[in-house]
């Protein structure tokens, strides 16, 4: 019986070097991009992105801290309802330095979302207590929760907003 190089069969051999093969692409796999990348697991994965793709870490803001996420720089867009901070950057249309709520970017936006309102009486001043929602209508509360709603189903929820110096 021959040492190791004796695999019994071709069938067996071809396995063995198709083994080798996958093995040495998971261990060494490629890092060009290739020309098109591959939408479908069986279109082939060996390769490693070069960079890893942009994450969102969910934050806790306050009004500070929410502001300077206002889009004036093109940066990413945060807007607040009711505590919770959503990522709008894909409204920009909507809440861009040239959108028609660009009022709301950077801000607590609830007051407003309630009382369909764009006033600038709706927004807390930045170094003000959080907005405690008193005196706002029972339909006036379920309209800024049906905006909540909206804004759950279409962006992604990045962060709570707490009081200045709460964090
Ligand atoms: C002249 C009055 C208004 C017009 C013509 C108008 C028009 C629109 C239109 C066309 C959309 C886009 C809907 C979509 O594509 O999903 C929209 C969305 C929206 N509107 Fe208005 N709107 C008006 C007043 C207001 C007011 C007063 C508010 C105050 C809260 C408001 C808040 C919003 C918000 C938050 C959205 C959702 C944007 C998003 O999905 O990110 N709108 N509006």
């Amino acid at each position: 019986m021959g040492l190791s190089l004796d695999f019994g069969s071709p069938v067996n051999t071809a396995l063995l070097l198709y083994i080798l093969y996958s093995v040495q692409r998971i261990l060494f796999p490629s890092t060009e991009i290739p020309l098109t990348i591959p939408n479908e697991f069986k279109s082939g994965y060996s390769w490693i992105p070069e960079s890893h793709p942009p994450t969102l870490l969910y934050k806790t803001y306050t009004p500070i801290t929410l502001e300077p996420f206002n889009g004036k720089d093109g940066g990413r867009i945060l807007l607040a309802i009711d505590g919770i901070v959503f990522d709008v950057t894909n409204g920009r249309n909507f809440y861009g330095p040239n959108g028609m709520y660009g009022n709301f970017a950077g801000r607590d936006a609830s007051r407003g979302m309630a009382k369909q309102s764009f006033d600038t009486e709706m927004l807390t001043p930045l170094d003000q207590p959080l907005d405690k929602l008193e005196g706002l209508a029972k339909d006036e509360i379920e309209n800024m929760k049906g905006w909540i709603d909206h804004f759950s189903n279409k962006y992604i929820v990045c962060g709570n907003l707490v009081n200045n110096g709460a964090v």
